[in-house]
């Protein structure tokens, strides 16, 4: 009898539809660099830290464990709100949509399916939308 495919968001199929770690740290790596090249992301690779591959450390490990996968951020430096270690950044709209944009380019180029790249990218517009609510200034 065939196994059916377990959908995105159930268990770790998100993770494994990206290409596990390895698949993750592609996408990150691909991210970071074109943040780093492209002048349109300029402005949110600025806020970075010099030491830009401890950011895709950390960014290719939360997504694992976000994905369903093991929890391999909170194995290295502990627990974390996507919010909260944003909330002393000025982030608003622009920058939202700089990292929103840089991401998409990036997931586009991955070998994953398409229907796992649109997934991909609604589920990410949730905390980058609650990162900028965050730090919208009130
Ligand atoms: C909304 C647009 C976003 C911008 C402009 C942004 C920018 C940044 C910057 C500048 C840092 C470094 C902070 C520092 O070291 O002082 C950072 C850290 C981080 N970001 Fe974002 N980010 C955004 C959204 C997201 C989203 C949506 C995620 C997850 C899906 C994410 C995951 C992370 C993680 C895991 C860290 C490392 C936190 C730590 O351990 O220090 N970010 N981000």
């Amino acid at each position: 009898m065939q196994r059916e495919k377990k959908p995105f968001g159930t268990g770790d199929a998100s993770f494994l539809a990206a290409g596990g770690e390895v698949g993750l740290r592609r996408l990150v790596d691909s991210f970071f660099d074109r943040m780093g090249t492209d002048p349109r992301f300029s402005a949110i690779y600025a806020l970075h830290p010099d030491d830009i591959d401890v950011s895709r450390d950390k960014l290719a490990r939360f997504l694992c464990g976000w994905l369903g996968g093991p929890k391999l951020y909170n194995e290295k430096y502990g627990a974390i709100g996507i919010p909260r270690v944003h909330a002393h950044l000025p982030i608003a709209t622009a920058e939202r949509d700089q990292w929103l944009d840089c991401m998409a380019a990036s997931v586009a180029e991955q070998p994953y399916a398409n229907e796992f790249k649109k997934y991909l990218m609604e589920q990410l517009y949730v905390p980058a939308e609650a990162v900028r609510r965050r730090c919208a200034v009130d």
